[in-house]
């Protein structure tokens, strides 16, 4: 017999597809609101800046994430986190799987505040005060400011013209000792994706050595349609052995205010590694835990707009510097949302976001704070509109022009 309560699932899987069904709404505000937001990204700058520093979307968040945010809120529920809830561990690995390809382990994950802490920390695990950690250089700037929290010293590998990790670099700083290699995978600021031969390279030297590959994985759910990203732990057993993965729904989401991140691992050795760890739940943020969870269960629909948006935002990004700005020269990412801009060529010195915020009031991330290899770079981040993504290179163009004068 048909119940009641079997008619009742069936309405409201109706009703859910038709919600889903309503277009995402990928709008972003002029520049006036956009200087309303409390965040750094905009708050940093004065009124008439457009801001286009912090890996920070402008977009609005996926509507699930903020249902569950408000219901949250309706029952005053700003509590501290549990360590990584059941529901959370299998919102994640299913996630990984429908996503990225990825089969997770749920007993092998750990809920940590965010990525760097979580960097951090394993360094502080795997490291004596003074040894070495190494690192792709241009990277993500708090690898500089924050991994030596942890008292290890810093080993910097160059890339390859083509973007990937030289690897006779990295054999030194294994030579050298370093105890771990953190990887940007897919790599900021280059948004450059690693194929699958460089990255079981990277693991058969790093496990051969007993360094420890600490994967730093935030983008992998924002990889653009074209690229394969191959999360670390699928790479070879060799990787699983001598790797951990950190990730964050922050990052795919735009959640970064709300604090959770998950430490992720395949092997018994590196779990063991991990519970040396301190233990860190009680740091991170429960609306991040309740957002997080929202997002991977009901956020596919909101990313996919996302990652369509992004790719448009990407090729839009090309036609406009290819007209306005033939000088700078650049690799399209293969995901992220981060443009990495060669502009040596316009002759405006080693850190060109300066004449670019002081004539063209527009705010680019500074290229030596990704390292010496930025030097002559601007980061560039496309996550808003077409409209601001093409006044930003206006704005940058007026800037060469009135450096001219
Ligand atoms: C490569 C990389 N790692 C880590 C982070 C920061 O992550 P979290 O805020 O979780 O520490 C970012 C943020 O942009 C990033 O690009």
């Amino acid at each position: 017999m048909f119940s009641l309560a079997a008619s009742r699932r069936i309405e409201q899987t109706v009703s859910e597809k038709l919600q889903r069904a309503v277009t995402i709404d990928l709008t972003v505000a002029d520049i006036d609101a956009m200087h309303e937001r409390a965040g750094a990204k905009w708050s940093a700058y004065d009124a008439d800046v457009l801001s286009a520093t912090i890996a920070e979307m402008d977009f609005p968040l996926a509507p699930p994430v903020t249902e569950a945010l408000r219901e949250a809120i309706d029952r005053s529920d700003l509590g501290y986190p549990k360590p990584a809830t059941p529901s959370l561990r299998r919102s994640f690995a299913r996630f990984a799987a429908r996503r990225l390809n990825w089969t997770v382990d749920e007993e092998q994950i750990v809920l940590v505040p965010d990525v760097m802490i979580g960097l951090v920390e394993l360094c502080r695990v795997i490291a004596a005060p003074g040894e070495t950690v190494a690192f792709a250089t241009p990277c993500y700037p708090p690898f500089f400011s924050m991994l030596p929290e942890a008292g290890v010293k810093l080993s910097e590998i160059g890339l390859l013209p083509d973007g990937s990790l030289d690897m006779d670099g990295l054999d030194a700083a294994l030579d050298a000792g370093a105890r771990a290699l953190v990887l940007a995978s897919p790599h900021n600021p280059t948004g450059r994706v690693l194929r699958l031969s460089e990255l079981e390279a990277i693991a058969e030297r790093c496990a051969e050595r007993e360094a420890w590959v600490l994967a730093d994985e935030i983008h992998g759910a924002l990889t653009l349609p074209g690229a394969t990203y191959i999360p670390w732990l699928e790479v070879s057993d060799a990787a699983r052995r001598c790797g951990i993965s950190v990730t964050s729904a922050s990052k795919a989401f735009n959640l970064a205010a709300l604090k959770a991140a998950l430490v992720v691992t395949a092997d018994p050795a590196a779990r063991d590694l991990v519970e040396r760890m301190p233990s860190l739940h009680e740091h991170a943020g429960l609306l991040g835990v309740i957002a997080a969870e929202a997002a991977f269960d009901d956020g596919d629909e909101w990313l996919d707009a996302v990652i369509a948006q992004l790719t448009a935002n990407r090729d839009l990004l090309g036609r406009d510097l290819a007209d306005k700005l033939p000088e700078v020269t650049w690799g399209p990412p293969q995901a992220t949302y981060l443009a990495w801009l060669d502009c040596s060529g316009l002759g405006l010195g080693a850190e060109p976001a300066e004449v670019f915020l002081r004539s063209g009031r527009v705010a680019l991330g500074r290229g030596l704070d990704y390292g010496a290899p930025g030097a002559g770079h601007v980061r560039l981040n496309f996550a808003t509109s077409p409209a601001h993504v093409s006044d930003a290179i206006a704005r940058m163009a007026a800037s060469i022009r009135a450096t001219d004068i």
